[in-house]
């Protein structure tokens, strides 16, 4: 009897860590971010972001990297889906990268951000921030 049981639960476990990995395998195929691939899906849309003009382009590049490391904390810059509204904001000097906050305090220029235990941001998506910054 005490086997019998105890097998019958070693296998109700075994179902329960199956059905854990197919769950864990269906929701990454939604995922927004790979990181295997660093492709953070660079042109799916983002509702509010205008990208018929190429500055909405390269900060809907920007705001795909924003989501990935900085959100998290800095959770009232996601309402920001225009360039001027960064401006506004103080974060960003229109063409400046130097003088743009978001910018100088990224742990790739000697600076704090982001803060951990968020990684730094690759070559690539720190190439995405420039591009946009510079050409607004
Ligand atoms: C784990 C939390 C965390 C993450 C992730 C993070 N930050 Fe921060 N950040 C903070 C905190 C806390 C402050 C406020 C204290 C300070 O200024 O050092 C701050 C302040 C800042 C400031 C100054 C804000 C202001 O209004 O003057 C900038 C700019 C900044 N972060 C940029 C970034 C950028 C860009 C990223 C993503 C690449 C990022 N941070 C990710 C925690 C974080």
């Amino acid at each position: 009897m005490m086997s019998l049981s105890w097998r019958s639960s070693t296998f109700n476990m075994k179902k329960i860590i199956c059905m854990t990995f197919i769950v864990f395998l269906a929701a990454s195929c939604g995922q927004d971010y790979n990181s295997s691939s660093g492709d953070y899906s660079q042109y799916a849309p983002i509702e509010g972001i205008d990208t018929s003009t190429a500055d909405g382009a390269r900060l809907l590049t920007a705001y795909k990297v924003f989501q990935v490391k900085c959100f998290q904390c800095h959770n009232a810059w996601s309402s920001y889906k225009s360039s001027a509204q960064w401006i506004s904001a103080g974060l960003v000097s229109a063409g400046n990268q130097g003088a743009s906050l978001i910018h100088t305090r990224l742990k790739n220029n000697g600076g704090d951000m982001p803060q951990d235990p968020i990684s730094e941001l690759t070559s690539e998506e720190f190439a995405a921030i420039e591009a946009w910054i510079n050409g607004t």
